[in-house]
């Protein structure tokens, strides 16, 4: 974080609701009072008001046996049914689903209708190709509408979709495939991202080459053309998207299952090296997808032009690209590739273009903005926005300001909403036309949700300290488990505190108001642009380069991007006199992105002699966060080698 907490406690700017805002604000005040009175009649009516259900149900909440949740569990629905066809149905088949721009300029609007009548062939395709309910398929795809209509598909088949994030490298693609046990992935040629197409299919074919991996559980691969670069084509796996579409029928009636049907699995780090497979299921998913996309983002879809600029390998993808807003009927905008391709200042340019009137960032995109400039956004017409809300990362009170004046001028609420990926939807954040903004403060939970902060007891702490921040009652969207993993399910979020209070791994403080300000993670997980990544991961992918003996990774401070990797290496005594540290270090740089992908590359790599370590061996990254933030180093008195931290500041 670039500001210290004692900045983020000083600071005392207000934001009082606009009235004519709040006069016509989806949420108001009574939505707190209602939850308050009646929490599981509050979720129940949530469930029954936004999502159409085949079956309603009678249950609303089942927590005999905690973690193990069942929400809504003896009612039935179609997820996809609920973001297509009943909007269809009610005669809004006309109203734009998804403005899509390409980066290099080329663009789609698709309707409802038109959605709906591409996913219901996709569905038929992939029953055709044998997927059937509960089977897993992975989607490697650019942020083209095909990865919608894929995801769509899957949930409509009742099958469970895994998207891994485009940037990923073959490695991380295999050990997700192997994870799930996936029997099709769905991917593209390539896609644009910064001025250049690029490819996607060969790390798919480099993922699942049988010589190099052995067999893999994926039967069939199926490629969207986007990029238009050269494929290599495995005969019997491999198919064209187009050439399947073209065959199937138009119709495919969507199949009512369970709410506790799984919807999706989303790998996210943890802190081990092994990623986690978050499991979402679809009745309460969808509800709290849907309820906070409509509150927190006071959609009127009848006429906001709502943009998430997430991609949908992420958590913020699924929940606010693709299941809220669809499932409420929002007309949204999509953009394939990066903020300043061709020119800085793209974003702007397209929510000057498609009127965009609801804008959801990370904060390190608002910082970067703010590095080039004002004058970039100035130019450009933004005064369709009316809300902008930040996710991913605390952002900085300055950040703030920044966004409300440069990019909202001077008027439009803000929310900050802090959420991960296990929660499945917003559980903090203010409500917009109701709560007055603290710039740097996620400020307070949703109606319906209950988060407290507490000590290392589980004690709650009084207003004006901090400690760690938990959910004490089970909510709609929550995680229903680690795929294939229940064990680390239980012990990673629901035994700190005992099997019902699940355990977040942020550090926070209350202010003197109650008001939640997010103080970053407490355990060994970085956050870089908004991205989760865990330090034992990418240490375990520099301990796999034959050059390196040891290795520890930090995250250390940076002024953009949040946080950055740092990494401490101790090179083999048999290459150390072969290569100069400068060489060293830019092999390995390139080995993390080779083995989990270019978010995952370190900043900067530092060759040393040796790890400061206590005596039972353990790394003391303190220290280490110390030298790279080029800070004093801090005590060092339970090291068990006091002189390793000069070396490492002379090396
Ligand atoms: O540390 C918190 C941070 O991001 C983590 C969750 O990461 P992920 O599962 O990838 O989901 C990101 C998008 C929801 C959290 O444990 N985080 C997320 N939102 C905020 C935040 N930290 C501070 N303020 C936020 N608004």
């Amino acid at each position: 974080m670039p500001d210290n907490i004692d900045n983020l406690l000083t600071e005392t700017r207000r934001f009082a609701p606009d009235a004519e805002f709040t006069a016509s604000a989806v949420a108001d005040a009574g939505l707190y009072e209602r939850a308050r009175a009646d929490r599981l009649g509050f979720w129940a009516d949530q469930a029954r008001g936004l999502v159409s259900w085949e079956k309603p149900f009678t249950e609303v909440l089942d927590w005999s046996n905690p973690p193990f949740a069942k929400w809504f569990a003896d009612g039935t629905l179609n997820v996809a049914y609920n973001c297509l066809d009943r909007h269809v149905e009610a005669g809004r088949g006309d109203r734009v689903a998804l403005h899509w721009e390409g980066e290099p300029g080329d663009s789609r609007s698709i309707t409802y209708a038109e959605l709906t009548a591409e996913v219901k062939k996709a569905a038929n395709m992939l029953e055709g190709l044998g997927v059937r309910d509960g089977d897993r398929v992975v989607i490697y795809m650019p942020l083209i509408p095909e990865a919608i209509v894929a995801m769509l598909a899957v949930a409509r088949v009742g099958a469970i979709h895994s998207v891994v994030f485009g940037g990923f490298s073959a490695e991380s693609i295999r050990s997700r495939v192997d994870d799930a046990g996936a029997k099709v992935l769905i991917t593209a040629d390539g896609g644009w991202r910064k001025g250049v197409v690029s490819p996607l299919k060969p790390a798919v074919d480099e993922a699942l080459d049988a010589t190099v991996h052995g067999p893999s559980t994926v039967e069939k691969v199926v490629v969207v053309k986007r990029g238009g670069n050269d494929v290599a084509f495995t005969s019997g796996r491999d198919l064209w998207w187009d050439d399947l579409m073209q065959e199937q029928a138009a119709e495919h009636t969507a199949q009512a299952f369970e709410a506790e049907h799984p919807l999706f699995i989303l790998y996210t780090s943890g802190t081990t090296g092994k990623p986690k497979g978050i499991l979402h299921t679809s009745g309460g998913y969808l509800t709290g997808a849907a309820y906070t996309h409509r509150n927190v983002f006071d959609l009127h879809p009848e006429t906001d032009v709502y943009w998430s600029t997430a991609d949908i390998g992420w958590i913020t993808g699924h929940t606010y690209v693709v299941y809220g807003p669809l499932a409420n009927g929002a007309t949204q905008v999509i953009y394939e590739g990066t903020p300043d391709s061709p020119v800085p200042g793209r974003w702007w340019d397209v929510i000057e273009k498609y009127g965009v009137t609801i804008f959801y960032a990370a904060p390190t995109a608002i910082r970067a903005a703010m590095k080039t400039g004002r004058q970039i956004p100035a130019s450009r017409d933004l005064s369709s926005l009316r809300l902008l809300g930040s996710v991913g990362e605390p952002i900085n009170p300055e950040a703030w300001v920044w966004y409300r004046d440069v990019i909202g001028a001077g008027a439009t609420p803000i929310v900050d909403t802090w959420w991960q990926t296990e929660t499945g939807s917003i559980m903090i954040s203010a409500l917009p036309g109701v709560t007055t903004l603290k710039p740097g403060s996620a400020q307070v939970p949703l109606p319906g949700v209950a988060v407290d902060v507490v000590d290392d007891h589980g004690v709650p702490v009084g207003d004006g300290e901090g400690g760690l921040l938990v959910i004490t009652e089970p909510w709609p969207s929550m995680l229903r488990g680690i795929w294939g993993d229940t064990e680390r399910f239980v012990d990673t979020y629901w035994s700190k505190f005992g099997r019902s209070v699940y355990f977040a791994g942020d550090g926070a403080r209350k202010d003197d108001d109650g008001d939640i300000w997010l103080l970053g993670r407490v355990d060994d997980v970085m956050n870089v642009s908004g991205h989760r990544l865990s330090t034992a991961e990418i240490e375990s992918a520099l301990v796999s380069h034959p050059i390196v003996a040891e290795a520890a990774v930090v995250g250390a401070a940076d002024e953009t991007t949040g946080q950055s990797v740092v990494a401490f290496v101790i090179l083999r005594a048999s290459q150390a006199d072969t290569m100069t540290p400068e060489e060293a270090a830019a092999a390995l740089r390139n080995h993390v992105a080779h083995e989990i992908g270019a978010i995952a590359k370190p900043r900067t790599v530092m060759i040393v002699q040796e790890l400061p370590k206590t005596r039972s061996g353990k790394i003391m990254r303190r220290l280490l966060r110390d030298v790279a933030e080029g800070r004093e180093i801090g005590d060092t008195t339970t090291l068990a080698d006091t002189t390793v931290m000069q070396a490492i500041r002379v090396g």
